[in-house]
């Protein structure tokens, strides 16, 4: 499996924003991600498409845009526009989760499928052939810095071998919360190969650093 690092923005520094993406990009990282929170679906709220926007007029990075908001189908033709190559709806945050995936890859846009830690796999079983990525939270979402919840490790497993039973092997999984050099292995191990880093690349002091460590934990054996 194919070991991506998608740093989350949420923990980058805002008054130097701009400088701390391209740090990150020089220090190795594969995507950028960015969490979208609207104070309602998770208690904090952070930024809209105005920053993917500023941030595709600038990279050419992949834009993994994550949204932590209720009915996010009401917002998916703002963050298009945007220019998000990937977004991520929640499963918990709609009662059309379905129209929402497939309103994102109708814009031509790669729609993930967000699951938060105390939803069931069904919802995955049932979308199967409608997505393109998985991404299972390994926290519960709204804040960064939180511990990595070990009962999701579980859930990566069954996850993945549901997934390739039903001939979505193609799919990835993304796991995000909580990752960082000691929770990357047991996660890659379990069927995770897209790792969000929040705290544990931009908290450190050498970004290129953090970044090969994870990638070199996420391979290590136990
Ligand atoms: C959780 C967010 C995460 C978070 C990850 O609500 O979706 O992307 O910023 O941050 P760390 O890596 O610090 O747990
Ligand atoms: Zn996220």
């Amino acid at each position: 499996m194919n070991v991506r690092i998608a740093p989350s923005i949420l923990a980058a520094d805002f008054g130097r924003f701009a400088e701390e993406v391209q740090a990150v990009l020089e220090a190795g990282a594969d995507w950028i991600h960015i969490d979208v929170m609207d104070g309602s679906f998770v208690p904090n709220l952070t930024m809209g498409p105005g920053v993917v926007e500023a941030l595709r007029k600038r990279f050419s990075c992949v834009l993994d845009v994550h949204l932590m908001v209720d009915r996010p189908e009401r917002h998916i033709d703002m963050f298009v526009e945007a220019g998000a190559d990937l977004i991520s709806v929640h499963a918990e945050a709609t009662p059309h989760i379905h129209r929402a995936v497939q309103h994102i890859r109708h814009r031509g846009v790669k729609a993930g499928l967000a699951v938060n830690p105390g939803t069931g796999l069904d919802v995955v079983r049932e979308m199967a052939s409608d997505i393109d990525m998985l991404l299972l939270m390994t926290v519960n979402p709204g804040f960064g810095g939180q511990p990595f919840l070990n009962s999701v490790l579980s859930k990566i497993e069954r996850a993945r071998q549901m997934l390739d039973q039903l001939g979505r092997a193609d799919v990835p999984i993304e796991v995000d919360g909580g990752i960082g050099p000691k929770t990357i292995g047991p996660a890659h191990r379990a069927g995770a190969e897209i790792f969000v880093a929040g705290s544990s690349v931009f908290g450190a002091t050498d970004y290129r650093a953090a970044i090969a460590a994870l990638r070199e934990n996420a391979s290590q054996t136990p």
